[in-house]
């Protein structure tokens, strides 16, 4: 079985060390899943007025997390909390009200930050987002990773290799889990079964 899992990068930066990490997962991740990146870049700020008629991005976002078996937060944290323009992707999938999109999607949280302790209070921030949303969240493990860019490199296909054995061994360890947290969270919530 295939799992297709969309990802959001919780930065805009065009040297995000986020996204590293995201495309480096894409290799790490097992063969189940197949991981489509989501964009939220050209998302304009949501307002309640668009709920009558959503634009062609709102809809677009909720038709991405909509058409994925789970989804994972690749972010950075801005200000002890959720960078803004993720903050604003999940505002616009989860309404206009009574149609979230992201409800009982099995969600991952990853983050990666240049500093030590970075990360944690937005991932605090994201379950309690993602709690109000009904979205399964895989619990533990938890991924607070300090980036070091010689960790890193280009695989000369479009992809990234972690060359760092056991930064490579946690990270696909962390997909792994979170392949048999969707697969738990699928087999109860498949139509008919609740
Ligand atoms: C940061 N950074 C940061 N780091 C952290 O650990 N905790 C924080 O609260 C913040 N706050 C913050 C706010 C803003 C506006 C910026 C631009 C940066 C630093 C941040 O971790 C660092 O810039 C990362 O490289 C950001 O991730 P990307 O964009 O490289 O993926």
């Amino acid at each position: 079985m295939t799992y297709r899992i969309g990802y959001l990068v919780g930065s805009l930066s065009s040297t995000s060390v986020n996204r590293t990490v995201a495309r480096a997962l894409v290799g790490l991740a097992p063969p189940e899943l197949e991981l489509v990146e989501i964009g939220i870049r050209d998302l304009p700020l949501y307002s309640p007025d668009y709920d009558d008629d959503y634009p062609p991005q709102g809809r677009a976002i909720k038709e991405a997390v909509e058409a994925s078996d789970g989804i994972l937060f690749v972010s950075p944290e801005y200000n002890r909390s959720i960078p803004g323009a993720l903050k604003n992707a999940i505002d616009w999938a989860s309404r206009p009200w009574g149609t979230n999109s992201f409800a009982r999607k099995p969600t991952g949280i990853v983050g990666a930050s240049i500093g030590a302790i970075g990360t944690a209070v937005m991932q605090s921030s994201m379950r309690s987002v993602l709690s109000f949303l009904n979205a399964p969240q895989l619990n533990a493990p938890e991924v607070y990773l300090t980036f070091h860019p010689e960790h890193y490199a280009d695989d000369g296909a479009g992809g990234i290799t972690v060359t760092h054995e056991d930064t490579a061994t946690f990270l696909r360890h962390y997909m792994s889990e979170y392949t048999a947290f969707v697969e738990r969270v699928l087999s109860v919530t498949a139509p008919g079964h609740i």
